[in-house]
């Protein structure tokens, strides 16, 4: 029998990209992302695609006539690129990868709340300005995270374990609102308190950690609006989508002192920083590290090559979304 045929659209972590090199009839894309007309043309010579965020499966790729893919595996947990309607209606399955990021991400986000409250990169760029005269009481201070109130807009494994992390790290109060609010002994366990709405969320947040998915619904969620209503204070962070913020706003936030400071690792369209943001002192901006340890990057890989294994072996593919 035809081993599948698989196209890799980026490569991947060494076990992973080998396992699946020595079982499937796999391509790897190891140049640059694959253009719209590449991602199309893909559709019509490969079983299945393994995608990346940096891939944008619309409607029109999804639908391209003579299509062969039967499987989108996608290699991260967000898959906000791929048009899940187009695909379910295409027959096409489509996987992520849960879990296995959720830790390191969480991590990222309790990384930009201690750069942001405590100013690290604005204070290494000093330093390495030739900017520090010595110990002094007076320049640079921060705040404290312990004992303040974070709020989670989005609750699902990633806000979660951000809850679990900051509690236990520095005694944070855990606030929530998600669209759907979870089991009271989840609840408990986190020692999290539901918010009906965000804007609430957002008036009684030192830290609004953002951990909702990206796409049409939650776009610029958080707007010039929403930041008016936190405190003068407080500080913004994001490790989900960038689509979720109104980037230009914020920006104005910060830099007129709406709030005191974000940290982002994620941005509207990414690789682009906006230049407004770039030149700003109390804007911590990391380069959408969530999963990036050799860790977790591994561990994706191995999930991708296991639904791929799955679905073509005919056993239930755990990570499907559509
Ligand atoms: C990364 O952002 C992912 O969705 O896995």
């Amino acid at each position: 029998m035809q081993r599948p045929k698989i196209l890799l659209t980026r490569p991947f972590p060494p076990k992973a990209q080998t396992w699946l090199m020595e079982h499937y009839d796999a391509t790897l894309n190891d140049g640059a992302p694959l253009t719209p007309a590449q991602l199309a043309e893909a559709m019509t010579q490969y079983d299945a695609l393994c995608t990346a965020l940096t891939d944008r499966m619309t409607a029109d790729i999804l639908a391209t006539p003579g299509a062969r893919v039967r499987l989108i595996a996608n290699y991260g947990v967000g898959y906000e690129h791929i048009d899940t309607a187009a695909a379910k209606a295409a027959g096409i399955t489509v996987t992520n990868t849960p879990d296995v990021l959720t830790e390191a991400t969480a991590d990222i986000a309790l990384l930009l709340m201690l750069m942001t409250s405590r100013r690290a990169s604005e204070a290494e760029r000093s330093l390495r300005a030739g900017h520090w005269k010595g110990w002094s009481a007076k320049v640079l201070l921060g705040q404290s995270l312990e004992g303040k109130t974070l709020g989670l807009a989005g609750f699902g494994r990633i806000g979660q374990a951000t809850a679990r992390k900051a509690r236990a790290a520095f005694g944070m109060t855990v606030l929530y609102h998600s669209r759907h609010r979870v089991a009271p002994d989840i609840e408990a366990a986190l020692g999290a308190d539901y918010v009906e709405t965000l804007d609430e969320l957002a008036a009684r947040s030192d830290v609004l950690s953002l951990h909702m998915p990206g796409g049409a619904e939650t776009h610029h969620r958080v707007n010039a609006r929403l930041l008016k209503r936190m405190k003068s204070t407080a500080i913004l962070v994001n490790t989900a989508r960038g689509s979720v913020v109104d980037e230009a706003a914020l920006a104005d936030a910060l830099k007129t002192g709406t709030i005191w400071a974000a940290g982002l690792d994620v941005y509207e369209h990414e690789p682009e920083v906006p230049p407004a943001l770039l030149d700003l002192d109390n804007a911590v901006l990391l380069p959408h590290l969530g999963s990036a340890t050799v860790e977790t990057r591994e561990a994706m890989g191995i999930r991708v090559a296991q639904n791929v294994d799955a679905f073509f072996s005919g056993k239930p593919v755990h990570d499907r979304v559509v």
